[in-house]
């Protein structure tokens, strides 16, 4: 080994994951960074099984995307492992967030919501399992900010029709039925209001508040 020699990338890549990875950058943005508008989610710096459990669920048939299912049909579960470890592994920066029309009302409920739940409509605190930074836990809980407004709306929609779903037990449908309309709406605009930046935490010591799937390492 010469020294000074530059070191290996982080995250080298058989074959050509490198090549393929460029087609997702079409929609997800150079490294996977997206924007803070429109409908692209972020890849860079989630949880690695986060991204492969997703990428296995629109391979699969739980989730839904034509474009994305066809250019994952073929591959592997060893490949859609390669793929998220090379997204996670990227450390780049967030843009800023975008402000949203929010009434204090709203901004006081979407705060409570995410912070302490609420025992009457049986929503538990988001931060209980996303963290208390909200920026998601190893190995397979995202991060909540950094996203489009739309697409938290969206997803939040499509767990309660059963068009988006998760590993059984799906924790994250028994949220979102719990959640009104109007909660999903305010809490979407409160998480996309907020600069994100943080890395996700180690993986929970204590039970989460309502089991999930797809949390094994
Ligand atoms: C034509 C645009 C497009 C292309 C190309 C594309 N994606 Fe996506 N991707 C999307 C959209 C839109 C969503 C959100 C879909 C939904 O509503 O669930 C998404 C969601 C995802 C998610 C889930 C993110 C999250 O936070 O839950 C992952 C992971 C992902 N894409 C990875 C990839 C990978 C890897 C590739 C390349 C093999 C790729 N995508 C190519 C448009 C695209
Ligand atoms: C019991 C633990 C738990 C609680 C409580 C919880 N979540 Fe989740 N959440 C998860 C898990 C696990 C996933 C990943 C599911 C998957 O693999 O698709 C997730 C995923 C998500 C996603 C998808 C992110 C993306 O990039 O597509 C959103 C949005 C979300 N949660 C919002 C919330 C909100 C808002 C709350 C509070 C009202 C909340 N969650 C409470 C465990 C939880």
């Amino acid at each position: 080994m010469v020294a000074g020699a530059p070191t290996r990338p982080l995250r080298p890549l058989t074959n050509d994951t490198g090549e393929r990875i460029q087609a997702c950058t079409l929609c997800h943005g150079p490294q996977g960074r997206a924007t803070p508008q429109g409908y692209f989610p972020r890849l860079a710096g989630k949880p690695a099984g986060y991204l492969f459990n997703q990428l296995q669920s629109f391979r699969d048939g739980r989730r839904h995307h034509a474009l994305m299912a066809g250019l994952l049909r073929n591959m592997s579960d060893d490949y859609l492992r390669e793929i998220a470890g090379y997204f996670a592994a990227l450390d780049v920066p967030y843009p800023a967030p975008v402000p949203q029309p929010l009434s204090e009302a709203q901004r006081q409920r979407a705060e409570q919501l995410v912070t302490v739940g609420d025992p009457g409509t049986r929503v538990p605190a988001c931060t209980a399992c996303h963290g208390p930074a909200m920026a998601g836990r190893q190995p397979a809980i995202p991060g909540l900010l950094g996203l489009p407004r739309d697409y938290l709306v969206g997803q939040l929609g499509a767990w309660r029709t059963g068009h988006r779903r998760a590993h059984a037990p799906d924790c994250m449908a028994d949220v979102a039925k719990a959640l009104s309309p109007d909660d999903i709406a305010a809490v979407a605009s409160w998480l996309a209001m907020r600069p994100a930046g943080a890395h996700p935490e180690p993986p929970a010591t204590a039970p989460l508040p309502v089991t999930c799937g797809g949390l094994a390492p």
